[in-house]
């Protein structure tokens, strides 16, 4: 993917590695977009980092989902690539049934969360020549934590999504997208600033065009 002079927008901008990643491409020279539900960090944000702008945004609530794509769509027709990067990691204890809830939870934001976020937002970029859909997955997707079962489970999932929309046939039914990227963060406990970095080469395919987006090989990202 090109580097600069993208419309980028960040689910989960408010820490950790989106807004390292949002930090960094906005002085890449990018125009980002960052979004999370916690409105008080994203009024600091766009006033300390001029430029930035923010949405508001609940990947685990539909509703919220469709309204901001509607107001993307509205204030950022240019809008070229989405970080599906929003994302919760807690610990589950199998024998405690408190500890269902949170396992729903993770398949909420996690899973159904990018993917809610990703056809929301498809009708947006298919027609973009130089459109990137990157999903934020986990190295415990191949090596499994014992203490985050469904977490690790969320993580193998957008792994596979994000797979069959690089490597199904152009005219098969998965959906749009110039180009898939399953971004795999380098483990950090750190909440500053983090790039994330591509976990393979192989599968990552681009195109000019939506029609001809997987018959051609791309730069990857
Ligand atoms: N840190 C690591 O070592 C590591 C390793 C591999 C993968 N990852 C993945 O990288 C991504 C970011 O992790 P991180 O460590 O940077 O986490 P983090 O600092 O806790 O940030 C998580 C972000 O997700 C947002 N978020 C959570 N629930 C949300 C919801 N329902 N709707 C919208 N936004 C939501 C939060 O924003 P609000 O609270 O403002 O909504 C926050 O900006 C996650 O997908 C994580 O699984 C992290």
């Amino acid at each position: 993917m090109k580097m600069t002079g993208n419309t980028i927008l960040i689910t989960g901008g408010t820490s950790g590695i989106g807004l390292g990643l949002a930090l960094r491409l906005h002085e890449a020279g990018n125009k980002v977009i960052v979004a999370g539900r916690r409105k008080e960090l994203l009024d600091r944000i766009t006033s300390e980092h001029p430029g930035i702008e923010a949405l508001v945004l609940d990947v685990a609530d539909p509703a919220s989902i469709a309204r901001a794509a509607e107001s993307a769509a509205t204030s950022h027709p240019q809008l070229n690539l989405l970080v599906n990067n929003a994302g919760i990691m807690l610990p589950e204890n199998l024998l405690d049934p408190a500890s269902l809830p949170v396992a729903e939870d993770h398949v909420t934001v996690n899973l159904l969360g990018t993917i809610r976020m990703t056809y929301a937002f498809l009708p947006l970029l298919e027609d973009k020549s130089d459109a990137v859909v990157m999903n934020v997955t986990s190295a415990l997707a191949f090596v499994p934590l014992p203490i985050t079962p469904t977490y690790n489970a969320t993580k193998a999932a957008l792994h596979s999504f994000s797979e069959m929309n690089t490597k199904s046939p152009p005219h098969g039914s998965s959906p749009p997208g110039s180009t898939w990227c399953d971004g795999c963060p380098e483990p950090t406990s750190s909440r500053g600033v983090h790039i994330t970095r591509r976990e393979r080469r192989g599968g990552i395919r681009g195109s000019p065009s939506v029609r001809d987006r997987l018959a051609v090989p791309g730069p990857g990202c």
